[in-house]
Protein backbone atom coordinates (compact mmCIF):
# COMPACT_ATOMS: atom_id res chain seq x y z
CA UNK A 1 0.00 0.00 0.00
CA UNK A 2 1.44 3.43 -1.05
CA UNK A 3 2.67 5.38 1.82
CA UNK A 4 2.16 9.33 2.38
CA UNK A 5 4.49 11.86 0.90
CA UNK A 6 3.31 14.57 0.51
CA UNK A 7 0.97 16.90 3.04
CA UNK A 8 -0.69 19.77 2.08
CA UNK A 9 -1.49 22.90 4.42
CA UNK A 10 -4.22 25.18 3.45
CA UNK A 11 -3.00 28.47 4.97
CA UNK A 12 -4.42 31.35 2.86
CA UNK A 13 -7.55 32.07 5.76
CA UNK A 14 -7.95 35.15 6.48
CA UNK A 15 -8.14 34.15 10.46
CA UNK A 16 -10.46 37.27 11.15
CA UNK A 17 -11.22 35.51 14.41
CA UNK A 18 -8.11 36.94 15.55
CA UNK A 19 -7.85 39.79 14.81
CA UNK A 20 -5.75 42.36 15.25
CA UNK A 21 -3.16 40.21 15.59
CA UNK A 22 -3.89 38.37 12.15
CA UNK A 23 -4.29 42.05 10.48
CA UNK A 24 -0.58 41.67 9.11
CA UNK A 25 0.55 38.44 9.99
CA UNK A 26 -0.59 34.97 9.24
CA UNK A 27 -2.94 33.14 12.38
CA UNK A 28 -0.93 30.12 11.17
CA UNK A 29 2.62 31.80 12.40
CA UNK A 30 0.73 32.51 16.34
CA UNK A 31 2.84 30.89 18.60
CA UNK A 32 1.57 28.51 21.16
CA UNK A 33 4.83 28.81 23.65
CA UNK A 34 7.93 29.48 21.40
CA UNK A 35 6.53 27.73 17.91
CA UNK A 36 4.20 28.83 15.54
CA UNK A 37 1.13 26.63 14.75
CA UNK A 38 2.31 25.50 11.24
CA UNK A 39 5.28 24.29 12.62
CA UNK A 40 3.72 21.81 14.80
CA UNK A 41 1.12 20.90 12.01
CA UNK A 42 4.42 20.51 9.83
CA UNK A 43 6.71 19.00 12.33
CA UNK A 44 3.58 16.38 12.77
CA UNK A 45 3.04 15.84 8.75
CA UNK A 46 7.17 15.06 8.54
CA UNK A 47 6.73 12.44 11.79
CA UNK A 48 3.75 10.53 9.61
CA UNK A 49 6.36 10.32 6.81
CA UNK A 50 5.56 13.24 4.44
CA UNK A 51 8.66 14.54 2.93
CA UNK A 52 6.65 17.34 0.55
CA UNK A 53 5.10 20.13 2.55
CA UNK A 54 2.99 21.63 -0.09
CA UNK A 55 1.23 25.15 1.26
CA UNK A 56 -1.52 26.43 0.01
CA UNK A 57 -0.93 30.33 0.46
CA UNK A 58 -2.30 33.80 0.16
CA UNK A 59 -1.68 37.14 0.39
CA UNK A 60 0.35 38.25 3.38
CA UNK A 61 1.51 34.95 4.00
CA UNK A 62 5.39 35.73 3.00
CA UNK A 63 6.53 34.70 6.81
CA UNK A 64 5.64 31.24 6.43
CA UNK A 65 7.62 30.70 3.53
CA UNK A 66 10.47 32.63 5.53
CA UNK A 67 9.50 30.76 8.65
CA UNK A 68 10.46 27.73 6.58
CA UNK A 69 13.58 28.93 4.57
CA UNK A 70 17.48 29.12 5.65
CA UNK A 71 17.98 32.70 7.69
CA UNK A 72 21.67 33.29 6.72
CA UNK A 73 22.07 36.32 8.57
CA UNK A 74 20.23 35.71 11.60
CA UNK A 75 22.37 32.10 11.55
CA UNK A 76 25.73 34.00 11.14
CA UNK A 77 24.41 36.24 14.16
CA UNK A 78 24.18 33.10 16.30
CA UNK A 79 27.40 31.83 15.13
CA UNK A 80 29.54 34.95 16.29
CA UNK A 81 27.75 35.23 19.35
CA UNK A 82 28.46 31.07 20.17
CA UNK A 83 24.36 30.37 20.87
CA UNK A 84 25.06 27.24 19.92
CA UNK A 85 21.60 25.90 21.52
CA UNK A 86 18.93 28.65 19.73
CA UNK A 87 21.36 28.01 16.23
CA UNK A 88 20.27 24.56 16.18
CA UNK A 89 16.81 25.28 17.01
CA UNK A 90 16.92 27.29 13.81
CA UNK A 91 18.57 25.04 11.82
CA UNK A 92 16.26 22.22 12.34
CA UNK A 93 12.90 23.13 11.99
CA UNK A 94 12.73 20.61 9.36
CA UNK A 95 15.29 17.78 8.33
CA UNK A 96 16.82 18.41 5.22
CA UNK A 97 14.87 15.37 3.58
CA UNK A 98 11.80 17.59 3.04
CA UNK A 99 11.45 20.18 0.97
CA UNK A 100 8.19 23.10 0.84
CA UNK A 101 6.31 23.70 -2.05
CA UNK A 102 4.33 27.05 -2.20
CA UNK A 103 1.20 27.50 -4.40
CA UNK A 104 -1.02 30.44 -4.44
CA UNK A 105 -5.08 30.43 -3.89
CA UNK A 106 -5.70 33.51 -5.77
CA UNK A 107 -9.03 33.63 -4.30
CA UNK A 108 -10.77 32.13 -1.20
CA UNK A 109 -12.96 30.10 -2.28
CA UNK A 110 -13.07 27.36 -0.08
CA UNK A 111 -11.37 24.64 1.63
CA UNK A 112 -12.14 22.02 -1.19
CA UNK A 113 -10.95 25.45 -3.45
CA UNK A 114 -7.47 25.55 -1.42
CA UNK A 115 -7.13 21.26 -1.81
CA UNK A 116 -7.52 21.50 -5.39
CA UNK A 117 -5.18 24.10 -6.08
CA UNK A 118 -2.40 21.36 -4.85
CA UNK A 119 -3.43 18.61 -8.05
CA UNK A 120 -0.58 19.49 -10.01
CA UNK A 121 2.06 19.12 -7.26
CA UNK A 122 0.08 15.87 -5.52
CA UNK A 123 -0.99 13.82 -8.61
CA UNK A 124 -1.90 10.33 -8.54
CA UNK A 125 -1.16 9.70 -4.75
CA UNK A 126 -2.89 9.66 -1.56
CA UNK A 127 -1.74 12.65 0.59
CA UNK A 128 -2.36 14.54 4.04
CA UNK A 129 -4.15 17.72 5.03
CA UNK A 130 -3.50 19.62 7.79
CA UNK A 131 -5.42 22.70 9.25
CA UNK A 132 -2.68 24.04 11.36
CA UNK A 133 -5.50 25.81 13.38
CA UNK A 134 -6.40 22.10 15.03
CA UNK A 135 -3.24 21.68 16.75
CA UNK A 136 -3.25 17.89 18.24
CA UNK A 137 -1.38 16.80 21.03
CA UNK A 138 0.48 13.03 21.38
CA UNK A 139 3.56 13.03 22.28
CA UNK A 140 3.62 9.02 20.87
CA UNK A 141 2.47 8.90 17.29
CA UNK A 142 0.98 11.78 16.07
CA UNK A 143 -1.96 11.72 13.85
CA UNK A 144 -0.44 12.10 10.55
CA UNK A 145 1.34 8.86 11.34
CA UNK A 146 -2.03 6.89 13.13
CA UNK A 147 -3.89 7.79 9.69
CA UNK A 148 -1.27 6.52 7.48
CA UNK A 149 -1.35 3.38 9.48
CA UNK A 150 -4.90 3.18 8.65
CA UNK A 151 -4.46 3.51 5.22
CA UNK A 152 -1.83 1.52 4.79
CA UNK A 153 -3.99 -1.34 5.96
CA UNK A 154 -6.88 -0.57 3.96
CA UNK A 155 -5.94 1.76 0.96
CA UNK A 156 -8.68 3.94 2.07
CA UNK A 157 -9.24 7.22 2.80
CA UNK A 158 -9.28 7.99 5.88
CA UNK A 159 -10.58 11.15 8.20
CA UNK A 160 -9.64 12.09 12.08
CA UNK A 161 -13.02 12.50 13.86
CA UNK A 162 -13.82 13.39 17.53
CA UNK A 163 -17.35 13.39 19.38
CA UNK A 164 -17.98 17.01 20.08
CA UNK A 165 -21.22 18.56 22.27
CA UNK A 166 -24.63 17.91 20.52
CA UNK A 167 -25.13 21.78 20.27
CA UNK A 168 -21.48 23.12 18.53
CA UNK A 169 -22.24 20.50 15.01
CA UNK A 170 -23.08 23.36 12.58
CA UNK A 171 -18.96 24.30 13.72
CA UNK A 172 -18.08 20.88 11.55
CA UNK A 173 -18.17 18.40 8.87
CA UNK A 174 -20.02 16.16 10.67
CA UNK A 175 -20.14 12.41 9.43
CA UNK A 176 -22.17 9.21 9.68
CA UNK A 177 -21.29 5.91 10.26
CA UNK A 178 -21.52 2.35 10.42
CA UNK A 179 -18.96 -0.16 12.30
CA UNK A 180 -16.90 -2.85 9.46
CA UNK A 181 -16.18 -6.49 10.69
CA UNK A 182 -12.64 -5.41 10.77
CA UNK A 183 -13.77 -2.76 13.84
CA UNK A 184 -13.29 -0.17 11.24
CA UNK A 185 -15.82 2.71 11.29
CA UNK A 186 -16.78 3.36 7.65
CA UNK A 187 -18.13 6.88 6.72
CA UNK A 188 -21.73 6.09 4.77
CA UNK A 189 -22.88 10.06 4.95
CA UNK A 190 -21.02 13.19 5.75
CA UNK A 191 -22.49 16.90 6.08
CA UNK A 192 -21.01 20.46 6.44
CA UNK A 193 -21.52 22.31 9.43
CA UNK A 194 -25.24 20.73 10.11
CA UNK A 195 -27.62 22.66 12.53
CA UNK A 196 -27.99 20.35 15.72
CA UNK A 197 -31.42 19.42 15.33
CA UNK A 198 -30.23 17.94 11.51
CA UNK A 199 -27.07 16.51 12.19
CA UNK A 200 -26.47 12.82 11.96
CA UNK A 201 -24.59 12.30 14.83
CA UNK A 202 -21.96 14.36 16.78
CA UNK A 203 -19.37 12.50 15.39
CA UNK A 204 -17.04 15.51 13.77
CA UNK A 205 -14.00 15.51 11.54
CA UNK A 206 -11.50 17.60 13.03
CA UNK A 207 -8.61 19.29 10.89
CA UNK A 208 -6.57 16.00 9.68
CA UNK A 209 -7.53 14.04 6.42
CA UNK A 210 -5.41 11.64 4.15
CA UNK A 211 -7.27 11.30 1.14
CA UNK A 212 -6.75 9.25 -2.24
CA UNK A 213 -6.13 11.51 -5.49
CA UNK A 214 -9.69 10.57 -6.49
CA UNK A 215 -11.05 13.43 -4.31
CA UNK A 216 -9.59 16.00 -6.89
CA UNK A 217 -11.85 14.71 -9.58
CA UNK A 218 -15.21 15.15 -7.13
CA UNK A 219 -13.75 18.91 -6.09
CA UNK A 220 -13.74 19.91 -9.44
CA UNK A 221 -17.38 18.85 -9.86
CA UNK A 222 -18.21 20.05 -6.66
CA UNK A 223 -20.39 23.30 -6.76
CA UNK A 224 -20.34 25.81 -4.05
CA UNK A 225 -22.06 24.74 -1.00
CA UNK A 226 -22.43 25.69 2.77
CA UNK A 227 -21.43 29.65 3.01
CA UNK A 228 -21.20 29.85 -0.98
CA UNK A 229 -17.51 28.04 -0.82
CA UNK A 230 -16.33 24.98 -2.54
CA UNK A 231 -16.24 22.61 0.26
CA UNK A 232 -13.99 20.00 0.67
CA UNK A 233 -16.70 18.11 3.14
CA UNK A 234 -19.01 17.92 -0.25
CA UNK A 235 -16.63 16.77 -2.43
CA UNK A 236 -15.75 13.76 0.29
CA UNK A 237 -19.49 13.09 -0.04
CA UNK A 238 -19.06 12.27 -3.72
CA UNK A 239 -16.02 10.29 -3.12
CA UNK A 240 -17.86 7.82 -0.48
CA UNK A 241 -20.15 6.91 -2.97
CA UNK A 242 -17.39 5.27 -5.20
CA UNK A 243 -15.07 4.63 -2.71
CA UNK A 244 -14.44 3.30 1.01
CA UNK A 245 -13.73 6.25 3.69
CA UNK A 246 -13.04 5.63 7.28
CA UNK A 247 -13.79 7.58 10.38
CA UNK A 248 -10.27 7.19 12.63
CA UNK A 249 -11.82 8.45 16.31
CA UNK A 250 -7.76 10.00 16.48
CA UNK A 251 -6.09 9.22 20.14
CA UNK A 252 -4.59 12.56 21.28
CA UNK A 253 -5.64 16.21 22.76
CA UNK A 254 -6.88 18.44 20.38
CA UNK A 255 -7.15 22.07 20.72
CA UNK A 256 -8.98 24.22 18.52
CA UNK A 257 -6.62 26.83 18.46
CA UNK A 258 -8.94 28.74 15.58
CA UNK A 259 -10.98 30.03 18.98
CA UNK A 260 -9.23 32.32 21.65
CA UNK A 261 -10.61 30.14 24.05
CA UNK A 262 -8.99 26.78 22.08
CA UNK A 263 -5.66 28.35 21.73
CA UNK A 264 -4.98 29.93 25.32
CA UNK A 265 -5.90 26.37 26.42
CA UNK A 266 -3.13 25.25 24.24
CA UNK A 267 -0.82 27.88 25.53
CA UNK A 268 -1.19 26.97 28.98
CA UNK A 269 -1.01 23.78 28.76
CA UNK A 270 1.86 23.44 26.74
CA UNK A 271 3.55 25.72 28.36
CA UNK A 272 3.16 23.83 31.72
CA UNK A 273 4.84 20.79 30.07
CA UNK A 274 7.48 22.66 28.95
CA UNK A 275 11.11 21.47 29.85
CA UNK A 276 11.83 24.73 30.94
CA UNK A 277 8.87 26.72 31.88
CA UNK A 278 6.75 24.07 32.96
CA UNK A 279 8.04 24.04 36.52
CA UNK A 280 7.81 28.15 37.40
CA UNK A 281 4.93 28.31 35.08
CA UNK A 282 3.42 26.20 37.18
CA UNK A 283 3.93 27.76 40.13
CA UNK A 284 3.01 31.01 39.41
CA UNK A 285 -0.49 29.87 38.04
CA UNK A 286 -0.80 27.80 41.56
CA UNK A 287 -0.51 32.07 43.41
CA UNK A 288 -2.45 33.80 40.69
CA UNK A 289 -5.29 35.34 42.82
CA UNK A 290 -8.91 35.97 40.54
C1 LIG B 1 -13.24 23.05 8.29
C2 LIG B 1 -14.09 22.01 7.54
C3 LIG B 1 -14.95 21.24 8.52
C4 LIG B 1 -14.09 20.62 9.60
C5 LIG B 1 -13.24 21.70 10.28
C6 LIG B 1 -12.25 21.07 11.26
O1 LIG B 1 -14.10 24.04 8.78
O2 LIG B 1 -14.87 22.67 6.56
O3 LIG B 1 -15.67 20.23 7.84
O4 LIG B 1 -14.89 19.94 10.55
O5 LIG B 1 -12.49 22.46 9.34
O6 LIG B 1 -11.56 22.04 11.99
P1 LIG B 1 -13.56 25.49 9.32
O7 LIG B 1 -13.08 25.24 10.73
O8 LIG B 1 -12.47 25.89 8.39
O9 LIG B 1 -14.75 26.38 9.28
Amino acid sequence: MAKIRKAVFPVAGLGTRFLPATKASPKEMLPVVDKPLIQYAAEEAEAGGATELVFITGRHKRSIEDHFDKAYELEAELENDGKTKLLEIVQTILPPRVSCIYLRQPEALGLGHAVLCAKPVVGNEPFAILLADDLIRNDHKGVVEQMAEVHERTGSSVLSVQEVPHNETAKYGIVETEKQSDGMLRVVSIVEKPAPEVAPSNLAVVGRYLLTSTIFDKIEQTAPGAGGEIQLTDAIAALLKEETVIAHPFEGKRYDCGSKEGYLEATVEYALLHPELGESFRAYLKELEY
